[in-house]
């Protein structure tokens, strides 16, 4: 299909709220305008008033190809997120093997020009050993570097204050850190493990993986950046402590830029009870408070970005134990609607959330032609309907790992239809077979 016409859409782009038309043609918008119903199209969508918003662009994923296909592979988990509105992603270099070659990277991405169904990218991971690698890079081959500056799933913790100097001084491109202080994380383990044995209740994850835990790994890398003059970008803050280190100016002017993630705007300590290691993760989930003060952040700019950090265990791998049980959850089929819950509470408007979403990404990413409702620009959209819920177990999940966080819940909105590169992916319940995600370029 070359022409798709979508009429009357409430587009929401650039702070801006419109119903207009939308022709897209070749993969890119064509034509905006008022009334482009004369236009002659192969496919005809009439959006009814409904919101067309530019396609959420996720800047951390786990999509586990290579080496853990058994939880999710490049074309699931792509499959998932371009569902609920995703239509491009970054993933993290946690596979195995790890992302921490050049060559490992090229081929993460030749497995996607084959497989995946949102456009895409990877980071090229930071390790103690590769600062040689990370020097040869071609700004233009990966979306930026990342760093765990705590240790998570997976062996690529750079605990090494000589490479990480190094890697902050001679990244290349953004450098997005993980920031947990392990030290801190197993010294916490060990007082509980003293009282718990081998029994620690997950109720105890933000107390292990705790607040001090992230602030002090979070000013050690905004203290490194301001020394080393480095493009930082704090992946998943989860406290309100640390929003004390991000300023709320406008996105060209920083040099160090934050993302929260879908679940840490959603779920809190509360939730431990009924969902246990379910929403075991990586910063842990904290409490009401924090989750309110992440919220505000994101709102008025102090926080940049909002990711999911889309990470899939198996159910069997998570009904271990809490000490066994991997962290991470699989968001990305309902970030979207999920977020939207904010904007019907009148926490966000849809317009900071388009902001956040796909605006902030394309452009701290230097994401080419993407991001943004602009004739021109390639076509990646999302149709949602603000008025028809979802009821998440009335729905397949899309994820290899078979289950959801969010079982037992509804949300306000419906993800109608998903445009990739101008490529109809998704409509209605039905995921177009042919998967149309494209590599991403950026303008470095
Ligand atoms: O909870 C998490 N899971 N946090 C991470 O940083 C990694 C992720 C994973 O890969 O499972």
């Amino acid at each position: 299909m070359t022409r798709l016409l979508i009429t009357n859409a409430l587009t929401v782009n650039e702070g801006r709220s419109r119903v207009q038309d939308v022709l897209i043609r070749d993969g890119r918008i064509h034509a905006l305008g008022a009334d482009l119903s004369g236009r002659s199209a192969d496919r005809h969508i009439e959006a009814d008033g409904r919101a067309l918003l530019p396609g959420m662009m996720d800047d951390q994923v786990h999509f586990r190809q290579p080496g853990m296909i058994h939880k999710g592979d490049i074309a699931s988990e792509s499959r998932s997120a371009m569902a609920g509105g995703i239509t491009s992603f970054m993933e993290m270099p946690n596979t195995a093997p790890p992302t921490t070659t050049l060559e490992n990277l090229e081929e993460k991405h030749r497995i996607a020009s084959q497989n995946a169904f949102a456009n895409f990218s990877f980071y090229l991971g930071g390790a103690n050993d590769n600062i040689e690698t990370i020097k040869r890079l071609d700004p233009r081959q990966a979306c930026g570097i990342k760093v765990f500056m705590g240790a998570s799933t997976g062996n690529l913790l750079v605990d090494d204050p000589v490479a990480l100097e190094q890697i902050f001084t001679h990244a290349p491109v953004i450098v997005a850190t993980h920031c947990e202080d392990t030290p801190t994380i197993e010294a916490n383990t060990r007082r509980f493990q003293a009282i718990y044995g081998d029994v620690v209740p997950v109720e105890l994850h933000p107390s292990i993986r705790s607040e001090a835990a992230c602030y002090a790994s979070s000013r050690l890398a905004v203290e490194l950046a301001r020394r080393c003059h480095t493009r930082l970008h704090v992946l998943h803050l989860s406290t309100a402590k640390e929003l004390t280190l991000f300023s709320d100016l406008p996105l060209e002017e920083k040099r160090i830029t934050a993302e929260v993630c879908v679940h840490h705007l959603f779920f809190s300590d509360a939730d431990y009870p009924a969902k246990g290691n379910l929403i075991k993760c990586n910063p842990a989930i904290k409490t009401k408070q924090d989750r309110a003060a992440l919220l505000t952040a994101l709102s008025r700019g102090v926080i940049d970005v909002v990711g999911t950090d889309h990470a899939p265990h198996t159910l069997a791998e998570k009904e271990q134990p809490y000490l066994k049980a991997p962290s991470g959850l699989p968001l990305a089929q309902h970030a979207l609607v999920c977020l939207l819950e904010h904007v019907h509470d009148g926490a966000l408007t849809i317009e900071a959330l388009v902001e956040r979403t796909a605006h902030a990404p394309a452009r701290l990413f230097d994401v080419r032609e993407r991001g943004f409702l602009r004739e021109g620009y390639w076509a990646d959209l999302v149709l949602v309907d603000l008025n028809r819920p979802t009821r998440v177990d009335d729905q397949p999940v899309f994820y290899r790992c078979g289950w959801s966080p969010f079982s037992g819940k509804t949300f306000r909105s419906t993800v109608v239809a998903t445009i990739v590169s101008g490529h109809l992916a998704y409509m209605e319940g039905a995921v177009d077979p042919v998967p149309a995600g494209m590599r991403l370029e950026f303008d470095r």
